[in-house]
């Protein structure tokens, strides 16, 4: 176990876990933008940047900015400050550079707005961006769903998240995964005539009806998903949530 130090609080911390994990545990809390627990870390929003002073052999501190998301402690006596000064200074600046590419951002207005930013001095480019870039959406659909349906494409202003070739993608079954984990709801899902659209991959997918009620139960091709993953027989699959918890309530009832 190693000492550690996190905004006064003394702590012990099992070598290797990242700063963020240790403050979740201690209830110290820091910003987190692109940062998910199930997904591998990937530090590009910055909002987590905290103060990190690494004993030196003289004994003083050298002290550098980190991001808490994906830095790891491995130093005995290591002292962290989530909320100095500087801490601020440096996360109000990024809070207005996010603001600046999504003004009307809700999630990135109010987060900026916890830290007195309610405006940005730096001109915006498009008032209708809402993507932080995070890559959130690519990390779950690679890892989680195993599809790599869509990637970070492109540099500077140009990067984007797309389909390959921005035409629909055949790997996309419409999961709706990346529209959950968007911190800032810039990925749209819309229901049109019977399919599930996801207009920011121009993905569109027919929805499967339920074999018992009629409502729609999904898109087929999740349906298809969950039926290999979870090998589910035939007259389970093709049903909405509410008809497949009562007819296995019902069965487990018979077999009783
Ligand atoms: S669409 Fe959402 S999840 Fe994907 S990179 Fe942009 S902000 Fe992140
Ligand atoms: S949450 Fe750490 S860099 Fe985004």
């Amino acid at each position: 176990m190693l000492k550690v130090t996190i905004d006064g609080i003394e702590a012990e911390a099992d070598k290797e876990i990242t700063i963020l994990q240790l403050a979740k545990k201690l209830g110290v809390e820091i910003p987190t933008l692109c940062h998910h627990d199930a997904i591998t870390t990937y530090g590009a929003c910055r909002v987590c940047t905290v103060e990190a002073g690494i004993p030196r052999s003289d004994g003083k501190l050298r002290v550098r900015m980190v991001t808490a998301c994906n830095y790891p402690i491995r130093d005995n006596g290591i002292v962290i400050n989530t909320k100095s000064e500087r801490v601020l200074a440096n996360r109000r600046m990024i809070l207005e550079l996010l603001l600046a590419r999504c003004p009307n951002a809700k999630k990135i207005k109010d987060l900026a707005a916890e830290y007195g930013v309610l405006k940005s001095r730096f001109p915006s480019e498009n008032p209708e961006e809402e993507c932080i870039l995070c890559g959130l959406c690519t990390r779950v659909c690679q890892e989680i769903i195993g599809k790599s349906a869509i990637s970070l494409v492109g540099r500077g202003f140009e990067r984007k998240v797309l389909a390959p070739f921005d035409e629909p993608s055949q790997d996309c079954i419409a999961c709706g995964a990346c529209a959950y984990i968007c911190p800032t709801g810039a990925i749209k899902i819309e229901i049109e005539d019977g399919k599930l659209l996801i207009k920011n991959w121009k993905t569109s997918r027919e929805l499967a009806k339920c074999l018992i009620c009629g409502e729609y139960a999904g898109p087929e091709a999740v349906l298809q998903y969950i039926k290999e993953k979870a090998a589910l027989p035939d007259d389970i699959y093709l049903l909405c949530d509410k008809c497949r918890r009562k007819k296995l309530q019902k069965e487990l009832i018979a077999s009783a």
